[in-house]
């Protein structure tokens, strides 16, 4: 099969890395993939929003499957439009990318269908927003409705933080379109949990679970991020806990779409907060979650090929996927700066000598491109995604940062304690 990736980040890399090991594919692309991509995909220069120039790059080159990595696509809808010429790909419609898509939505949908999430308000504006957090006190959770790539999301401790929150969003415009609306939500208290499943529109099957770090810094502390790190499993999530938010969250969820006319198909990322009441529904995401799905790739011992475009077909309930035991761990090194300003264009070096010979270690590629002599270039945030798989998390840990520890790159910061959570838990 000819196969394209959609998109430019680790997950994009992690899932060219994965598929460019299926026997079934035999010519792999990526729009626009990154210098790291580009050892395992032919690189495209389309952006992953240009819907018709990939549109355009699919019919020339008779792709048969497309594998949209980012939400943006999806919610433009590209898989739609790809459908609609007889072309598949793995990803939900339109219509069904608006679990992510609107945040109203969801939470309308979570009441309609009784899926625990926390209480919640939609308003467009202002005034009545603010009266209804006088109401409700703090701590209160403000969020922007639609896509606003992780910024969109207040958790307020004071009222005025809550009030120039909603100020921020309804009246001054910071989130654009995405901010004309808010959802205003109790807060929950907790530990997060991310839980993925793959879904057919009626069968949701899960995957390893997983869980990242938001906080730029060491302690979780800090601005919050796209996700500095994350690993696999998550021990907070036991067998009880993952069949508790199949039973209560995923399938009733998968149901509720079908029965609004728009099945879900692709992957759910269920954001979680795992409370005295059990897990409740923070977010959803129609993607697989960066650096979580480096962690979960690197466990996958089955072809994730066939798994994926069973999710298109509507086949998934005859699939079962095999998963080393082994832990793995990703820590991601990012630009100095991240997530405000940071410069574009610094050196790095020693990844080859990091990687060594080990298949238990892995570099993907987020933000990096090449020079013209050859050289390799930060041209992102987050820049390189380390990634270890060991007997356990601790020697997992240990493995990926011996080998950023090789990595020569001053203009990169990383954190030292990914995964701290689940090695004291493995120390107990
Ligand atoms: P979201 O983009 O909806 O995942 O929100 C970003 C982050 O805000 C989450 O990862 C949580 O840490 C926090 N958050 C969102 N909603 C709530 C809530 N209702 N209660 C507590 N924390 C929340
Ligand atoms: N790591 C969080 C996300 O992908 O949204």
């Amino acid at each position: 099969m000819k196969v394209l990736v959609v998109g430019s980040g680790g997950r994009e890399h992690a899932l060219c890395w994965t598929l460019a090991a299926s026997p079934l594919c035999h010519k792999l692309f990526c729009a626009p993939g990154n210098a790291g991509i580009a050892e395992d995909a032919e690189c495209v220069a389309i952006a992953a929003e240009d819907i018709d120039g990939l549109l355009a790059f699919v019919e020339e080159e008779a792709i048969d499957y497309v594998v949209v990595g980012p939400e943006a696509p999806l919610v433009l809808g590209l898989v739609d439009r790809l459908s609609a010429v007889g072309v598949k790909a793995f990803g939900p419609s339109a219509a069904a990318a608006a679990l992510e898509g609107s945040k109203g939505f969801t939470k309308d949908l979570c009441a309609k269908y009784d899926i625990p999430t926390a209480a919640y308000a939609r308003f467009t504006e202002a005034e009545a927003a603010k009266a209804y957090v006088r109401t409700q006190g703090t701590p209160i959770v403000v969020k922007a409705d639609g896509l606003a790539a992780g910024k969109g999301v207040t958790v307020a401790m004071t009222e005025d933080e809550a009030l120039a929150a909603i100020d921020a969003a309804l009246s001054e415009g910071a989130f654009g379109d995405a901010g004309g609306e808010v959802v205003i939500e109790a807060f929950l208290e907790g530990e997060e949990a991310s839980f993925f499943a793959l879904v057919d529109g009626d069968f949701a099957l899960p995957l390893v679970t997983a869980q990242d770090h938001k906080r730029a810094f060491d302690g979780d502390q800090g601005p919050n991020t796209g996700g500095m790190g994350a690993y696999s499993p998550a021990p907070v999530m036991t067998e009880a806990l993952i069949e508790e938010t199949m039973a209560r969250i995923i399938r009733p969820t998968v149901a509720a779409m079908k029965a609004e006319g728009c099945p879900y198909k692709g992957v759910l990322y269920a954001g979680l907060m795992i409370t005295a009441d059990g897990p409740q529904l923070i977010e959803y995401n129609v993607r697989f979650g960066d650096p979580e799905c480096q962690v979960v790739l690197m466990r996958l011992m089955s072809d994730l090929l066939p798994a994926l475009i069973a999710s298109t077909d509507g086949v998934l309930s005859t699939f079962d996927l095999r998963w080393y035991e082994e832990p793995a761990l990703t820590v991601v090194i990012a630009a100095e700066g991240y997530p405000g300003s940071y410069e574009k264009g610094s050196v790095i070096q020693g990844l080859e000598e990091a990687e060594g010979n080990s298949d238990d270690i892995k570099i993907f590629h987020a933000g990096t491109r090449r020079g013209e002599d050859g050289s390799l270039l930060a041209s992102g945030g987050r820049v390189l995604g380390v990634t270890a798989m060991a007997p356990g998390i601790a020697q997992a840990q240990a493995r990926a940062y011996g080998a950023v520890d090789k990595i020569d790159w001053p203009q990169g910061f990383c954190r030292r304690d990914i995964g701290w959570r689940a090695v004291a838990r493995e120390e107990e």
